[in-house]
């Protein structure tokens, strides 16, 4: 008997390797979490400070340095957000400090192309399977055309960057338009980190490159990849990243400004994507963890996380672990899921 038995953590381990190997279907119980009451407010604020606390003095992980402005942010930022439904904003550390967006802006892009020219346009140019590979991998265009990826990933950024309809001057605009909304605050781009990998983004410009010769987007190849840097290095705190993940938390409206920035039929497929390629490759080792929560990270060191219906969550730390994940935010997150009954594999009555 004993040989049968599973712990509830073993559970939902078990659970969520279902739902990312496609093995299990995913459970009832993971759709019925969002609509009731959530976490009371001492609740949110002891888990915030117990994850600020045990994490402010971990030194594991490396700032990204492939972007020569992102080695010199210092490593020791720590900041954390969570942002309720009725628009309140719990925080800890340094979470009005800047630092820019990286790949986080991607699924906020996703959901503007989305918006503007159906998902289909996603499903059918890029897709929306996870890749298994690193972000900016070019083996992972070359395996289907540029197909069967997704928005996450550099060339699948790129791409829908390029779908994006406009002039230059119009794109921009829309890209910093929906960041702004979702954050409920005009964002202005970090012109050094913008300087800094325009000058060093070779491989980015192949790959829009590539993704241009297989048709995957309409505009002209260098304008795409120069709006996509300009989108990377939007500066952002924690706060924005947690209002930003309770804009999609609530299906589109930001709870702060109560703007409705995104249509909420559109919302399901953004974080099913972030869901099964947030975290890159670390994607299935994350739903271990957190009964895949969805999520999306960026080298830049911020991760954006969404409890669907009960609150977003923001973290900055630049050291990063080998799969391009800040260490401490990916800690925090977990632990705050985790005490706060937020994994939806864990959802046992
Ligand atoms: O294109 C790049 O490489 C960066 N601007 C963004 C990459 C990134 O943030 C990947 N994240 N973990």
């Amino acid at each position: 008997m004993a040989d049968f038995d599973l712990d509830r953590r073993q559970l939902m381990g078990v659970l969520a390797l279902g739902a990312v190997a496609g093995a299990v279907g995913l459970p009832e119980v993971a759709f019925a979490q969002g609509r009731g009451s959530g976490p009371s407010s001492s609740a949110i604020q002891a888990a915030l400070d117990n994850a600020y606390g045990k994490y402010r003095g971990l030194n594991e992980g490396k700032n990204a340095d492939y972007i020569p402005a992102l080695a010199e942010v210092p490593s020791n930022f720590f900041g954390i957000a969570i942002v309720t439904g009725d628009g309140t904003v719990y925080q800890a550390g340094d979470s009005k400090q800047e630092f820019s967006i990286q790949s986080v802006s991607k699924p906020i892009t996703a959901a503007l192309v989305m918006q503007e020219s159906g998902s289909k346009l996603i499903e059918d140019s890029v897709g929306v399977d996870a890749t298994g590979q690193v972000f900016n991998s070019i083996t992972a265009v070359e395996q289907y055309r540029g197909k069967e990826m997704n928005p996450l990933v550099n060339p699948g950024a790129i791409a829908t960057v390029g779908n994006v309809k406009g002039t230059p001057d119009e794109v921009w605009n829309k890209i910093i338009g929906i960041h702004s909304d979702m954050a409920g605050r005009q964002l202005q781009v970090n012109q050094p980190v913008y300087q800094s990998e325009a000058a060093t983004n070779q491989r980015n410009r192949a790959i829009g490159a590539l993704m241009s010769a297989y048709e995957r987007f309409p505009s002209d190849p260098a304008v795409a990849v120069d709006l996509y840097t300009r989108q990377c290095s939007i500066n952002v705190n924690a706060v924005d990243l947690a209002t930003m993940a309770a804009t999609l938390a609530f299906g589109g409206r930001n709870p702060v400004t109560k703007k409705q920035v995104l249509d909420p039929s559109i919302v399901p497929g953004v974080l099913a994507i972030m869901a099964t390629a947030g975290m890159y490759d670390d994607s299935g080792k994350w739903a271990f963890h957190t009964g895949g929560v969805p999520a999306k990270s960026g080298v830049g060191g911020g991760i954006l996380a969404v409890v669907p219906g009960k609150f977003g969550i923001g973290t900055f730390a630049p050291p990063l672990d080998d799969a391009g994940n800040s260490v401490r935010g990916q800690k925090a997150i977990i632990d705050i899921v985790n005490e706060l009954k937020a994994n939806p594999y864990a959802q046992f009555g």
